[in-house]
């Protein structure tokens, strides 16, 4: 893959298979039902990437329904079930609503809207990677920094630059980044699959810890801070991310290091007044009870598989978007 995650080639949609990671596997989607499965299996994933590819899939139902005579009503029934396939990351509901003003126009009025979400993603994560590293060297001083991430914030999970990776990226190029440590990220291995990949790709020192780790070195002093991206970020500052990203903003606070949070104004939800309003996301059980499909769990023993854990806005050092920097302890809402 270039520097582009998804983008639209003849008529359909070109990213490649999250879930397959680290081997490089292209996916092609070409109707609704294909991108509401890649979004549900987690094949196309991270809040800005669902979000574009929601936007684009509004445009594919649109090109699909204009070959049998265009029905604006039944590609808003489409729109909706792309946009109710996973709750908890804004950016895929605001991607489709973005484009669904344009339904009534016809297929390349929707396509062209979505066309311009992609490309302005790619600009707002760049923007913001700048402007977090700008903030790190800030918080945390103008040296080699070791810094701890969690899931996949990088451009894997955006259409390009990433959001807590693309801080990473931007101050790997001032030479800026001495170690990176990485939760694997239970259950399905983002940060070991993929994030990995993409610090390996940019020639960031790195290490995959077990999630159950990062407390404690944290506490040994092994991070000068902790930089991860978000789901959503509610009104009041309440974050929103894969589950485990809690733990560690516990674990920040009590070492007084930084914990800092990097996603697009998209990712920000000021219709969602706080933490407790966020549909957190309940995945199949299986996920938990199995490795590399082998049951490790005794049969009859079930799972509680909540895909993201809410930080309270207390804990938060700073929200850094494209725009702005927002500093929750301060009482500044998003
Ligand atoms: O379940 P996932 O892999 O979609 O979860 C992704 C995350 O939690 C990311 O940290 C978040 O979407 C930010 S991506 C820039």
């Amino acid at each position: 893959m270039d520097d582009r995650t998804i983008d639209w080639v003849e008529g359909h949609i070109l990213t490649i298979d999250q879930t397959a990671l680290p081997d490089v596997v292209p996916l092609r989607l070409e109707t609704v039902d294909d991108v509401v499965d890649a979004i549900r299996r987690l094949a196309v994933r991270g809040a800005p990437l669902i979000g574009a590819a929601g936007a684009l899939g509004v445009a594919l139902a649109a090109r699909r329904s204009a070959g049998t005579g265009y029905q604006p009503e039944a590609v808003r029934a489409d729109a909706e079930r792309i946009a109710s396939a996973r709750p908890t990351a804004v950016n895929l509901r605001w991607a489709v609503n973005r484009v669904l003003p344009h339904v009534a126009a016809g297929p390349d009025a929707v396509l062209r809207a979505a066309l311009e979400i992609v490309e302005e993603d790619a600009r707002a994560n760049e923007a913001l990677s700048r402007r977090g590293a700008a903030l790190l060297r800030d918080l945390v001083g103008d040296m080699p920094m070791a810094l701890h991430t969690h899931c996949n914030a990088g451009a894997l999970a955006t259409v390009a630059w990433g959001t807590a990776l693309g801080v990473v990226r931007a101050l790997h190029e001032d030479g800026l980044v001495r170690l990176v440590l990485a939760d694997e990220t239970r259950p399905l291995l983002q940060g070991a699959r993929i994030t990995a990949v993409e610090l390996a790709r940019l020639g960031v020192n790195h290490r995959v810890v077990v999630d159950g780790a990062a407390a404690g070195l944290i506490a040994r002093g092994e991070v000068d801070a902790v930089v991860v991206g978000a789901d959503r970020v509610a009104a009041n500052c309440d974050v929103a991310n894969k589950v485990g990203t809690y733990p560690l903003a516990l674990a920040a606070a009590r070492a007084g290091v930084p914990f800092v949070v990097a996603a697009p104004e998209s990712t920000i939800d000021r219709d969602t007044p706080d933490g407790r309003s966020i549909e957190i996301e309940q995945r199949d059980g299986a996920e938990v009870l199995e490795l590399g499909g082998r049951r490790t769990a005794p049969e009859d023993t079930a799972a509680l598989n909540p895909a993201f854990d809410v930080t309270p806005a207390d804990l938060v050092t700073a929200i850094v978007t494209e725009s702005r920097v927002i500093w929750p302890r301060k009482g500044e809402r998003a």
